[in-house]
């Protein structure tokens, strides 16, 4: 296994990853540095690699090239114990994927229990601890059926902190809920980063990129176009490619426009 000095490297590091599916080469060659504490969002069309991207950071993809480093450990290196390393990664996705048959606090103690062999009293105090982070204290013995979207999505950000990651992915964790349940979800997502949690975050919220993150990726065609402050990168992007794409996102009238550009003359 492959060590590098933790403190004194990146948290995340990416170097020269591509990744294809069959001819469709996705990723063209990443290089991205995540420092410890920070929080980094990438934005960019549909099918411009974010997902896969973040994928391949936890390895949920093998990369067909290229390295990548978390707290210092080589993922991408043959030998590494990948579930050892897993276990420092946590992962939230789009749909929330609780277990419809469990109660949220079963939810979020049998991970710990299955895959960190913690008991069941230590499992529960770790679950009621980050059920009251996410503010869902009462709904302890609920099912997911009987919770919003926002809360299943906050039941699944506290069952990923239950596991202690040192590193958090969040992948368009918003975007299957209802307008009115968005803020819930980023009021503790913006917790986590108050709290010094590296965070890697692929959205279209472009109001908590601009007051959340340190950083802005912008990513097409499955390279990163523009990587600078959500100053930089939102208010005064310098490539055509993030200008339009921003100018699409942030005013829907103008994209419907674009879209409806007449036809070439046959
Ligand atoms: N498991 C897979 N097998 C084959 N092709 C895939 C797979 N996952 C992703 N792709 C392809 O890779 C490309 C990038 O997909 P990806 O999901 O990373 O994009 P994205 O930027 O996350 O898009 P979106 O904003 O729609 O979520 C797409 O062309 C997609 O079809
Ligand atoms: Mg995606």
């Amino acid at each position: 296994m492959t060590e590098t000095p933790h403190a004194a490297g990146p948290e995340i590091e990416v170097r020269g990853l591509y990744k294809s599916f069959g001819d469709n080469e996705v990723l063209k060659g990443i290089d991205l540095e995540i420092r410890r504490g920070e929080v980094v969002c990438v934005i960019g069309p549909s099918g411009s690699g974010k997902s896969t991207l973040l994928r391949c950071v936890n390895l949920l993809e093998e990369p067909t090239k290229g390295q990548v480093f978390v707290g210092g450990t080589e993922l991408t290196d043959p030998d590494v114990d990948i579930d050892a390393v897993r276990r420092r990664i946590g992962m939230v996705f789009q749909q929330f994927n609780l277990f419809p048959h469990l109660t949220v606090t079963d939810n979020l103690t049998l991970p710990q229990r299955r895959v960190l062999r913690r008991g069941k009293t230590e499992a529960a105090k770790v679950a009621a601890e980050n059920l009251s982070r996410v503010g869902l204290s009462e709904k302890a013995d609920a099912y997911p059926a009987s919770l919003s979207g926002g809360q299943q999505q906050r039941v699944a950000i506290a069952r990923a902190l239950s596991m202690g990651p040192e590193v958090m992915l969040f992948d368009e964790p918003t975007s299957a809920l209802d307008p009115e349940l968005v803020g819930d979800v980023l009021a503790v997502m913006r917790m986590l980063a108050d709290e010094g949690m590296t965070m890697m975050v692929v959205t279209h919220e472009m109001t908590f990129a601009r007051e959340v993150a340190d950083r802005v990726v912008f990513m097409d065609g499955g390279v990163i176009v523009e990587d600078g402050t959500p100053a930089q990168v939102i208010t005064a992007p310098t490539n055509a490619r993030t200008r339009h794409f921003l100018s699409r996102l942030l005013d829907p009238a103008m994209a419907e426009v674009e879209e409806e550009t007449p036809e070439q003359p046959r």
